[in-house]
């Protein structure tokens, strides 16, 4: 695992753009796996940047998301599909038939966890896994648990997840309850993962994920046992 320190959200998000960059410039038709949330925004504004001066070609980059509210849709302005449009496809050459975002009106969730995970293997697998870090130590919406869940799949929404979130909605009343997220194993099949992470409220947690027992109660710390992992955190 390699751990890059910087001092401040800004510098982190350039800091992993070029880690993103990097990929995009090695391999013009890769997998990007992304995320969504305050994490990343700096870094899709750096990689929107260098796509505006020519620098960076996303036409055959392929991208999935790592998870979408239940009950909302893409035209929902809190729903990731929008969140991804409005922070990074709407501003880059991307085709956005190759963008993927779980279907949270899906009419069967099981079906369409299984419709993910086999997309997820005809794209040939994630070149490179973007994450943030929940509150309570979730990847995707994969919360703390007494196992880890392999397969994408529903979950029910962590009190502290809801209560994280609702700076995002009106209220903590309006967060759906409920998410269809990736599964600890599209996660752990990425080539790649870069977790990034700013702000001291994500200390403990990252130390603990990083640094503490694997165990399902701390999603994050089963990273420990994947080959690549870079971390890029503004927590100090
Ligand atoms: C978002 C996601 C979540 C967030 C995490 C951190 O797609 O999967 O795991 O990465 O909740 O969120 P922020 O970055 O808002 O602190």
């Amino acid at each position: 695992m390699k751990i890059i320190r910087t001092k401040t959200y800004e510098e982190m998000s350039h800091e992993a753009a070029k880690i993103l960059a990097a990929q995009i410039v090695l391999k013009p038709n890769a997998v990007l796996g992304l995320a969504t949330g305050s994490s990343p925004i700096g870094l899709y504004d750096q990689l929107i940047e260098w796509n505006k001066q020519g620098e960076l070609d996303f036409s055959q980059i392929r991208s999935i998301n790592l998870d979408e509210y239940c009950g909302l849709d893409g035209t929902n302005d809190q729903s990731y599909r929008y969140f991804m449009d409005t922070h990074l496809f709407d501003h880059v050459n991307i085709d956005k038939q190759n963008t993927n975002v779980p279907n949270g009106k899906a009419a069967d969730y099981a079906a369409e966890g299984a419709r993910y995970d086999a997309l997820i293997e005809q794209m040939g697998g994630i070149d490179i896994q973007l994450l943030g870090i929940g509150p309570n130590g979730h990847i995707g919406f994969n919360e703390p648990d007494e196992f880890f869940t392999k397969e994408t799949h529903v979950v029910d929404l962590d009190p502290s997840t809801i209560e994280a979130n609702a700076r995002f909605f009106a209220s903590a009343d309006d967060v759906p309850r409920q998410a269809v997220t990736m599964g600890m194993g599209g996660i752990m099949g990425a080539k790649k993962i870069l977790l990034i992470a700013s702000g001291a409220s994500k200390k403990e947690i990252l130390e603990k994920a990083l640094f503490g027992p694997i165990t399902p109660e701390v999603p994050a710390s089963l990273l420990q046992l994947h080959p690549d992992v870079t971390v890029v955190c503004a927590v100090d």
